[in-house]
């Protein structure tokens, strides 16, 4: 009898264990809203389909920048840590024992550059609040910095997808045989 009465208090404990975690897990977050799917869905892909029809240039995109953006990651991209990476320069450090990832030395596509930041940037707490031809002109002027594009070149969904990354062939795929099963799932 003391067994079964231990085993029944096993079972209401096990038993209102499962029901805490369940009502817990039914708590967190919440569904997402067309509006918010919208933004994170992308349908732009790196060779540029998708891109939508706008542009800009780097001399436009340093004003928005010196407004939005350099706060963060300082008024030439430089870096203000911990608030925002760095986003220019250490093109070519990759290889060296001291790499510095930023846009210019690691990013393989600029059009991921452009959407990345039209859907994460200004980052907090109002992303994915640029217009398209806020984020060509800041796009640009980040391409610039880095001695990628020229100051007066025009960004648009034309431009902007034939411009070269300078880690463009840098990245392996991964020789791993199980890695490469799970990727064709
Ligand atoms: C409030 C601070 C803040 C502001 C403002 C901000 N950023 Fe960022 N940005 C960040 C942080 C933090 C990250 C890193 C996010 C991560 O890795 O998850 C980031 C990442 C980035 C990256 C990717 C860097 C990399 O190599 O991974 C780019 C590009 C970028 N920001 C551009 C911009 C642009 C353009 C603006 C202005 C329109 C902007 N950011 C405004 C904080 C900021």
């Amino acid at each position: 009898m003391r067994k079964a009465g231990a085993l029944l208090a096993l079972l209401t404990v096990s038993g209102l264990s499962f029901l805490f975690a369940q009502s817990t897990v039914g708590h967190i977050g919440r569904v997402p809203t067309a509006e918010e799917l919208r933004k994170w869905k992308s349908p732009i892909l790196p060779d540029g389909t998708g891109m939508p029809i706008g542009s800009g240039t780097a001399a436009h995109g340093e004003i928005i920048f010196v407004n939005k953006c350099g706060g963060c990651h300082g008024m030439h991209g430089e870096g203000h840590d911990p608030v925002g990476p760095q986003l220019v320069g250490g093109i070519g450090s990759l290889r060296t024992p001291n790499p510095v990832l930023t846009v210019g030395s690691y990013w393989p596509y600029s059009t991921s550059v452009w959407d990345y930041i039209h859907r994460a940037m200004p980052y907090y707490p109002n992303p994915g609040t640029l217009s398209v031809d806020e984020t060509y002109s800041v796009t640009a002027y980040i391409l610039y910095l880095n001695h990628i594009i020229a100051r007066d070149e025009v960004m648009n969904q034309i431009t902007l997808p034939k411009v070269r990354m300078p880690n463009r062939n840098g990245f392996v795929s991964d020789p791993r045989p199980d890695v490469h099963a799970m990727a064709k799932r």
